[in-house]
């Protein structure tokens, strides 16, 4: 279950709140190794976490949260690891659509899924349906996901578009391929979270986030909770965001 009703009363947040944050969930298998476990024991307390940080972005009324749960890199880890990871998303998908579907929670996988096992394919699109028309939070789960894979996907759609006769070389414009990436259909990443400690972007929604504000915490995964994330928010209210622009006040910018 994600969480009792009565936790999802909107909370008051520093404002401006984002409308769409995206998180790199990294640390759990420092986290597991920190209790002498083994790495899948880490991977396991940072599901609980994901179920945490959804309750928050609902409770929030966020309209978007995208979490990056497996790149396209990944799958260099060792078999025991990647097979107990995509087992753990069989299991979580099984567990939780249900309740997402009752939180009004549209569920989508970005990335490539057509290098899943069968059956994971089949959780994912089941997940999906039943989840299809549902308007509140959109929970994005990038899996099989990398943003230069993100970029390619939609250069070739327009390349086929160029082919067919549809689109002319001189309107493959920025607007063109923001159509044509993940979640083109949603309000723009304002926020990306890394926890763990790094401070990269490790191939993640590069497109996406040119104008995100990018917050990092020492945090490993598991231990992300709402202290965590309104750190995060109260960090963002603090910036000034100006694509590109002037400062609101610096009316004597040349
Ligand atoms: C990074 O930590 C974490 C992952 C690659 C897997 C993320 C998976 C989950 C949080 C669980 C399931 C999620 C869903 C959405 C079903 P790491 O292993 O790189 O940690 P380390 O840097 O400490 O080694």
């Amino acid at each position: 279950m994600i969480s009792s009703e009565n936790q999802h009363k909107q909370k008051a947040l520093p404002l401006p709140s984002p409308r769409h944050v995206a998180i790199i969930m990294d640390g759990n298998g420092r986290w597991a190794k920190n209790r002498g476990k083994l790495r899948i024991f880490g991977h396991q307390a940072g599901f609980r976490s994901v179920r945490r940080a959804v309750s928050l972005a609902i409770s929030y009324r966020f309209d978007a949260l995208t979490l990056y749960a497996f790149s396209s890199e990944n799958w260099k880890r060792p078999t025991q690891e990647v097979s107990s990871l995509m087992e753990l998303f069989i299991q979580a998908l099984d567990n939780e659509v249900k309740s997402l579907n009752k939180y009004n929670v549209r569920l989508r996988i970005i990335g490539d899924i057509s290098r899943f096992g069968e059956r994971l394919q089949e959780c994912i699109r089941h997940s999906e349906a039943l989840t299809y028309n549902n308007n509140g939070l959109a929970l994005n789960i990038a899996a099989n996901y990398g943003g230069r894979w993100d970029i390619i996907q939609g250069v070739r759609h327009l390349a086929s578009q160029v082919q067919d006769g549809i689109l002319l070389p001189y309107q493959i414009t920025e607007d063109a391929l923001c159509r044509v990436v993940c979640m083109n259909e949603l309000s723009p990443v304002d926020l990306v979270i890394r926890t763990g400690g790094e401070h990269r972007l490790s191939n993640f929604l590069l497109w996406q986030i040119a104008y995100a504000e990018l917050f990092f915490t020492d945090v490993l995964w598991p231990d992300f909770d709402e202290a965590v994330f309104e750190g995060a928010l109260n960090a963002f209210a603090q910036r000034e965001r100006r694509f590109g622009g002037t400062r609101t006040n610096d009316t004597h910018a040349v």
